[in-house]
């Protein structure tokens, strides 16, 4: 694991002139490791969204070694903040080779970004019908949508009780996560507005498979041999009571998908509430 950089606001930033189009300025950098890193930027003035939803954000290209013209390289993000806060923020991977993030890791407070104010997505509780139970299953970058929807009021006042599973390589990875859960603790808007000790609605089951960490394992795996519900002391899914959100690696959607189906519960969209919904989280 890598040493945290947190870089602090500078709203004199805010006050540059955009020279991109969509330009947004960015406010804070932070790395975690050296495959991950989150940010954040100013928000358009007229810009709404759901919590879960993602935009299109990115940088202006390299020139075309023909015609010199430069192009937008957009690539889709889930908000990771909640429709509330007055800033946006991303958590990102970084692939070295990788057209947009091997240069948007290296972003800076002042710097700009090009956002396209156009969320949309199916992470977001309208796709869902009332349930009791409401499991986040990540893997990577994957938390993102969660960071948003766990800051999000309507996800306390509709569930009664929140699972988050989130599964990584290394336990650095984990960190974004654990923190963003840890904050949750003193957030002075939910407090206000969903009362004291919201949080103990949550049950956080973190897990590696590449370094050693208190729980190893695939969630997948560690759901299929039931240790995941006797570690976290719950039934098994069931659609009378539970409603899910996946959002990871092509791989582990592909497979969590098939184990909800079995467990009974059906795929969802913005027309048609079911019982979950699953979303990739976008890789360069
Ligand atoms: P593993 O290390 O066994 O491949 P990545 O960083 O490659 O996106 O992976 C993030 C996490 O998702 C890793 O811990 C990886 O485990 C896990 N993962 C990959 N494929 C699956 C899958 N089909 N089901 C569950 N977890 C998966």
């Amino acid at each position: 694991m890598t040493e945290m950089i947190s870089v602090p606001n500078t709203t004199t930033a805010t006050k540059a002139v955009p020279a991109l189009p969509d330009a947004q300025i960015v406010t804070q950098v932070k790395h975690y490791t050296d495959r991950l890193f989150s940010f954040r930027c100013t928000r358009p003035a007229s810009m709404r969204f759901r919590s879960g939803e993602f935009v299109m954000i990115g940088l202006m290209g390299d020139p075309n070694p023909e015609t010199g013209k430069v192009k937008p390289l957009l690539r889709a993000y889930s908000i990771a903040s909640p429709n509330w806060d007055e800033e946006l923020e991303f958590y990102s991977i970084k692939v070295p080779d990788g057209p947009l993030t091997s240069r948007l890791q290296h972003i800076n407070v002042g710097d700009e970004i090009i956002l396209r104010p156009k969320p949309v997505g199916t992470l977001v509780h309208d796709a869902l019908r009332p349930g009791k139970r409401l499991w986040f299953f990540a893997t990577g970058t994957g938390f993102a949508p969660f960071a948003s929807l766990l800051r999000e009021p309507q996800t306390y006042e509709d569930y009664d009780e929140m699972i988050i599973t989130h599964t990584c390589r290394e336990v650095g990875e984990l960190t974004y996560g654990h923190d963003l859960i840890e904050g949750l603790k003193t957030d002075e808007l939910l407090n206000e507005v969903i009362g004291d000790g919201f949080w103990k609605k949550i049950k956080y089951y973190p897990t590696t498979t590449r370094e050693h960490s208190p729980k190893m394992g695939r969630i997948t795996d560690l759901m299929r041999s039931g240790a995941a519900f006797a570690d976290l002391g719950v039934s098994v899914l069931n659609p009378d009571t539970d409603r899910a959100m996946i959002c990871g690696n092509l791989a582990f959607n592909i497979e969590l998908k098939a184990m909800l189906e079995e467990y009974g519960l059906i795929e969802g969209a913005n027309s048609n509430p079911q019982h979950y919904v699953v979303e990739k989280a976008f890789l360069d």
